[in-house]
């Protein structure tokens, strides 16, 4: 499957682990990386199955690759009705704000028309998994979800 794998981040966590599921990914799957700040929203491909992994910083907010991405799409508005994508977060719950970063990235691209497959899920910084044992479960059932939604269409 053609697999968009996109990242936002601050210090490189969500960059380091979206190396670690292509790696995890490529063989099985066509899989093309890139940061979102380097992104332009309006030229997501609706033919690929996007894999978001984002992270949440300052006051639970969007970290600084994602901000661009996300200002460009309000200016633009473009329509996301062929894009489907699924999201993972990556926070810290000692924050009261913990992974809501990924949870506003969610619902902005939903807000302009894109489809969310399964839900979103969250790693904790302090809790005892590691990023990629949720991770690596978590693209692979995504995947098999979204293969039978393009199937379909
Ligand atoms: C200054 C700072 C602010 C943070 N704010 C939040 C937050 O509001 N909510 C949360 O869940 N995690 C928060 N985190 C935790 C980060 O999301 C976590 O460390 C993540 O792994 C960073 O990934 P990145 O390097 O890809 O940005 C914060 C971390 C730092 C250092």
């Amino acid at each position: 499957m053609k697999i968009a794998l996109l990242y936002g981040t601050e210090t490189g966590n969500a960059e380091m682990l979206c190396e670690d599921i292509e790696g995890h990914l490529e063989g099985d799957h066509d899989v093309a990386m890139a940061d979102l700040g380097d992104t332009d929203p309006a030229a997501l491909d609706g033919e690929a199955f996007h894999l978001i992994v984002c992270s949440t910083y300052g006051d639970g907010d969007l970290p600084a690759s994602a901000q661009p991405f996300a200002e460009a799409l309000e200016k633009a508005a473009p329509d996301l009705s062929a894009i489907r994508f699924a999201i993972f977060g990556l926070g810290d719950s000692s924050y009261d704000t913990y992974n809501e970063g990924s949870q506003k990235l969610a619902e902005l691209l939903v807000k302009f028309g894109a489809k969310q497959v399964g839900e979103r899920t969250i790693h904790d910084a302090m809790g005892s998994d590691m990023p990629e044992d949720l991770a690596f479960p978590w693209a692979e059932d995504r995947i098999a979800e979204a293969e039978s939604l393009f199937a379909e269409s």
